[in-house]
């Protein structure tokens, strides 16, 4: 597979009339973290995802006749209201992706979206945002210059045009669990699109993911900074050679049900991916006092019921806590009793292993 399977072609004929798009996309959670880029948009590590399902994005997108050839033409409407900011980033990712899809300059966009989940939550906007808009373009493409794919066709393209948005998007076109990034563990993984992986032990069907808010701030140093600070990092090959070896435990571990493997590797992940902020040549820290405490106390009560909990980081302060359907009782009374009883914030988000994307229209 190359970059130029994935070019596109002009409208055959000029548009008439208005067409429109619908598709709802979910965010994913890395268990194996993607930090750190090369080239377009390519990453330096394989990484490991699983779907969620209630914290997605659904977007519309319209295109109509435009008179005059130019630029991609683009209204972005966030949650009932025109952003100019998201609409800026937005038509920058256009004109990125404009040899994909050329007819872009000769209609005008309008793109219309909102979000199951607060802004800055801790789950990664930009993997919904970038997927859906993904699935939309492809479906235009589609019926405006009638691409027919299959329905795997579709997805793994879909795939491609979301990781030039956001990297980790890439990973939200599939049900379950994802891998992105060349890996010898996995037989078809690549650096320019995500694949599902399919030999999953049921037992990890019923994941759980609740996020615990810390702070739901915007982050001083944003995932593109963060990226950025992998260049020239002085743990840069080890850390590459880590993901590789963690990649390939935590595919063996699913395939065979094997819990405990499966939490070592997911907090040895978290931690390592804020290890690598800390120890940046421009180090920094997005983790808060209050994530320390609570990720030391699933550590602690771990040991003491044992639960099988564990958790994970994204780049910010909030916690995602793991588990499986079986404990959702016990889990449960844990967060509100204990993990949660003395935050401020209190806030929580509960979400599970998804099914991945789907079309509204
Ligand atoms: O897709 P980006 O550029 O927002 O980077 C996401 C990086 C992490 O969320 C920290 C890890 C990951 O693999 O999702």
């Amino acid at each position: 597979m190359t970059d130029s399977d994935f070019s596109g072609s002009g409208l055959p004929a000029p548009l008439t009339d208005p067409v429109s798009v619908t598709w709802q996309s979910p965010s994913n959670i890395a268990f194996v973290k993607y930090w750190g880029k090369t080239g377009r948009q390519l990453p330096v590590n394989p990484s490991l995802s699983m779907t969620l399902s209630k914290a997605y994005t659904e977007t519309k997108l319209t295109a109509f006749p435009h008179k005059e050839e130019g630029a991609a033409e683009l209204e972005f409407w966030f949650e009932g209201k025109q952003n100019e900011a998201f609409g800026e980033r937005t038509g920058r990712f256009l004109q990125s992706v404009s040899d994909i899809f050329p007819w872009l300059g000769q209609v005008k966009l309008k793109l219309e979206t909102h979000n199951t989940f607060p802004h800055s939550a801790g789950i990664a906007s930009s993997a919904s945002a970038f997927s859906a808009l993904a699935l939309c373009l492809c479906s235009l493409d589609a019926e405006l210059c009638g691409i027919l794919l299959d329905e795997m066709e579709f997805r793994f393209k879909a795939s491609y045009v979301a990781r030039l948005g956001s990297g980790s998007a890439c990973r939200s076109l599939f049900p379950g669990l994802t891998v992105w990034g060349r890996t010898r563990s996995l037989p078809g993984s690549t650096d320019l699109l995500a694949i599902p992986v399919t030999e999953v032990h049921p037992v990890f069907k019923s994941l759980r993911d609740t996020i615990l808010i810390v702070n739901n701030k915007e982050k001083a140093v944003s995932s593109t900074e963060g990226h950025n600070r992998m260049i020239n990092h002085p743990f840069a090959e080890a850390r590459i050679k880590q993901a590789e070896k963690n990649t390939s435990g935590l595919l063996e571990a699913l395939k065979n049900g094997d819990k405990d493997t499966f939490i070592q590797i997911v907090e040895n992940e978290a931690l390592t991916l804020h290890a690598l902020m800390m120890t940046a040549n421009k180090g920094f820290m997005l983790m808060y006092p209050e994530t320390v405490r609570i990720i030391s106390r699933i550590q602690e009560l771990r040991k003491e019921t044992g639960l099988e909990i564990c958790f994970t980081l994204d780049a910010g302060p909030n916690i995602h806590l793991i588990y499986f359907e079986d404990q959702i009782e016990q889990v449960n009374k844990l967060i509100v009793e204990d993990l949660l009883k003395n935050n401020k914030q209190s806030a929580r988000i509960d979400d599970h292993y998804g099914l991945g994307p789907v079309k509204l229209g």
